[in-house]
């Protein structure tokens, strides 16, 4: 009986009762919204920079003239390098790929797991009879970063639609908001955002995932699960492979928060 009544309560609550993926991030933004009330949304997408004026203006000195522009031209060859067959990267992506990787990562149905925007370029070396590039790799981290790069401008618009796909999210959600060797990635992006750790904020969950993959120190090419592995290290939490299902579960979950933001990658961080 106990039971029955509270199912009923759920019911006649309405949104709570049903929520999900746009709940969660409202009730983050929110959240932001209250403990960080001087950063505007649209600044999200900087991070710590958004928090830091003296910062912020040497990452525009930066990005005015950025060291690593000879890098991404080699991520730029390898992009328009025709493979054996004569056919390009273009060819896999709608548009040659152009605003397109804010739709990554996707909840592949038939697959039953999530494909995240390297994963498509893998797969489209492996369809033209190329071999495919390793996870971590300064090669795919180059091919990345320029690739994304043609969707500047486009709004993160990740889609969590279907059983399975929310069995994704919610795992990448779940991985997020555990504790893993000494604390959580929530603990720190989430409820301790803007507070100061070894001289820099503490940036928001909201707007991380807008601009990987990022030149580390202006030089070292640094995806979004490369920099969760570092985080990851800090917090001495047990090590989780680049690829792994973990990782792509929880990129996923941490895209869909950056939602109706702009990308641009890539970018200098610190
Ligand atoms: C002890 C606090 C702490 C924990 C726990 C932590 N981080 Fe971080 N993280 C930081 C700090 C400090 C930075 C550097 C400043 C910044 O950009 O937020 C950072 C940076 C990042 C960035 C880069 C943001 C950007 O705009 O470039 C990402 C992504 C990230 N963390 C993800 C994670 C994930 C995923 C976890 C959990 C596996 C996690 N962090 C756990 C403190 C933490």
């Amino acid at each position: 009986m106990r039971k029955l009544l509270a199912a009923l309560l759920l019911l006649a609550t309405g949104s709570n009762a049903l929520a999900g993926p746009m709940e969660d991030r409202e009730a983050l933004i929110d959240h932001y919204r209250k403990i960080l009330p001087d950063v505007r949304f649209e600044n999200y997408i900087y991070g710590s920079l958004s928090m830091n004026p003296g910062a912020k203006s040497q990452y525009d000195d930066f990005m005015s003239f950025p060291s690593y522009s000879m890098d991404l031209e080699k991520g730029q060859k390898a992009w328009e390098q025709p493979f054996a067959n004569g056919r390009k990267f273009s060819s896999c992506f709608p548009d040659g790929g152009r605003n397109v990787a804010g739709n990554y990562p996707y909840f592949d149905e038939a697959a039953n797991r999530v494909v995240t925007f390297e994963n498509a370029i893998n797969a489209c070396l492996e369809k033209n009879g190329e071999k495919t590039l390793p996870y971590g790799s300064v090669e795919l981290g180059l091919l990345t970063a320029y690739a994304k790069s043609l969707s500047d401008g486009m709004k993160v618009d990740v889609k969590v639609e279907g059983k399975g796909a929310l069995a994704a999210y919610e795992k990448g959600k779940a991985y997020y908001y555990e504790k893993h060797g000494k604390g959580s990635c929530a603990g720190c992006h989430v409820d301790n955002a803007g507070k100061i750790l070894n001289d820099e904020h503490i940036s928001m969950l909201v707007g991380q995932a807008t601009h990987y993959p990022v030149f580390l120190g202006g030089t070292d090419i640094t995806t979004l699960q490369q920099r969760f592995t570092q985080c990851g290290r800090n917090m001495h939490a047990r090590p989780q492979a680049l690829n792994s299902e973990t990782y792509n579960d929880l990129e996923y979950f941490m895209t869909y928060m950056s939602n109706g933001l702009p990308m641009q990658t890539p970018v200098y961080r610190k």
